[in-house]
């Protein structure tokens, strides 16, 4: 696996280090209210398990599972919700999660399903990763944990074709790991 990578962009300390900062302004920002985490599934799982865990508020947790690729590196545009019922988020302040924000499409979908059907006290979004590209729909993320060139990343919880999840660190894929990719595993 390790192979497949052409080189790091952000490494395990790094990134917990960038955490810590991050988890110290979301605690702050929440104290005395009622926070909800909504985490988008899978990419989110390392990011969610080691923010959380630093952030010191009783909060409640949700996950919420989308897809809008289907292999490849290229969002198709398409954001299909995979659970029909939506977390029970009435009145509560919601912080959601996500591993990267690349088109701005997926969190868009996901925070105006809820502002329309969950009757949320507010919606806020943390991504760890925000690509520097003009996003499909203008979307703000209150909090981010880097900035990246638009290359495409795995690791952390970021995959491609659902591969590299497991990667402790940020990378940057090999192009010839791409182009092979339509191989058989
Ligand atoms: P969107 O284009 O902002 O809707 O991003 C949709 C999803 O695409 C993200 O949640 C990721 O799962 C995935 N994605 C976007 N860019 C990358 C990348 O560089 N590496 C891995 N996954 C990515
Ligand atoms: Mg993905």
């Amino acid at each position: 696996m390790l192979n497949d990578i052409e080189r790091t962009l952000y490494h395990e300390q790094t990134i917990l280090r960038r955490l810590d900062e991050l988890a110290a302004q979301i605690t702050t920002d929440y104290t005395g209210r009622d926070l909800t985490v909504i985490a988008v599934l899978n990419g989110s799982l390392f990011f969610m398990a080691d923010l959380l865990r630093r952030i010191q508020l009783p909060l409640r947790l949700d996950s919420l599972s989308v897809s809008s690729y289907h292999g490849g590196t290229q969002s198709t545009g398409l954001v299909t919700f995979d659970q029909t019922s939506l977390p029970d988020v009435e009145g509560r302040h919601v912080l959601i999660l996500d591993d990267i924000l690349d088109t701005g499409l997926t969190l868009n979908a996901i925070r105006d399903r809820l502002l329309a059907e969950a009757s949320p006290a507010s919606v806020r979004i943390c991504v760890l990763l925000r690509k520097e590209k003009p996003r499909a729909r203008e979307l703000e993320a209150d909090y981010v944990g880097f900035d990246i060139g638009d290359e495409f990343v795995v690791g952390y919880g970021l995959d491609f074709d659902e591969r590299y999840r497991n990667l402790p660190f940020i990378g940057v894929l090999k192009p010839e790991v791409f182009s092979t990719s339509a191989l058989p595993d």
